[in-house]
């Protein structure tokens, strides 16, 4: 048997990893409990604490209120928050973490329970004419994003509709969240989406000026 010393195997060991993430980068397992676990920690430098102004504005010149609307990974979903208050009741929120969804429960205290669904989005089940998506693509290990287009593509009706943001910074190991670029991501949703927006969002806000797509992408 080969008797390595200790240096030596973690030199070994090490090198190992170096070219393994060269050729397949890992990313961290970003499990229900880890999520919740940031929300429990007071660790959400995600939360902008009001609905994100694209969005926004995007809902604002929506003239059908009967419009059926998901926003997956909506977290304290400000977002969900403003679409109730405009008169959008058939709003739905689906998020890991309960303690997200009781958050928003808080806030707003007549947005039904039924509407507030703590799932996994990739197991979740409906139909849909609108999905937003708001920093919940950028927090899934990239691995998962084949699977979230398609699953997207099942939870929209015919010509249904996602519209929201997408980063627009190098996706490396680092992360959540994680980015991409315009390229990656026509490569990602062209074959079932046409994409009829996809460009700088004009109005985020200032901590993401020029870091975000805004995008709109039609259900083929
Ligand atoms: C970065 S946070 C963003 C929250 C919210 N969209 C916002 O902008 O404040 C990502 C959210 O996605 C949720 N999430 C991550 N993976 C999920 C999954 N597979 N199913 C449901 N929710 C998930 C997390 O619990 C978390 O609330």
């Amino acid at each position: 048997m080969l008797h390595l010393s200790l240096a030596t195997r973690n030199l070994l060991k090490l090198l190992c990893t170096r070219c393994c993430f060269k050729t397949k980068p890992t990313f961290m397992e970003l499990t229900s409990t880890y999520w919740n676990n940031r929300y429990a920690e007071g660790s959400t430098g995600w939360d902008l604490k009001e609905v994100s102004p694209p969005i926004k504005a995007y809902l604002d010149q929506l003239e059908n209120k009967d419009l059926k609307i998901l926003i997956p990974g909506g977290g304290y979903s400000y977002e969900a928050q403003y679409c109730w208050e405009q008169g959008f009741k058939n709003v739905y929120v689906v998020d890991f973490s309960q303690l997200a969804l009781e958050n928003l429960k808080q806030r707003v205290p007549d947005f039904p329970s039924s509407q507030l669904i703590q799932d996994d989005f990739f197991t979740y089940e409906g139909q849909f004419d609108v999905i937003i998506e708001q920093t919940f693509f950028c927090a899934l290990q990239p691995e998962l994003r084949p699977a979230y287009v398609s699953h997207m593509y099942t939870l929209l009706k015919p010509e249904g509709k996602i519209v929201g943001l997408l980063f627009n910074f190098p996706l490396t190991e680092k992360g959540p969240p994680y980015g991409g670029s315009v390229a990656e991501y026509q490569g990602l949703f062209s074959k079932h989406f046409d994409i009829q927006k996809m460009e700088t969002s004009y109005n985020s806000v200032p901590a993401r000026a020029d870091k975000e797509l805004f995008v709109k992408m039609i259900k083929k």
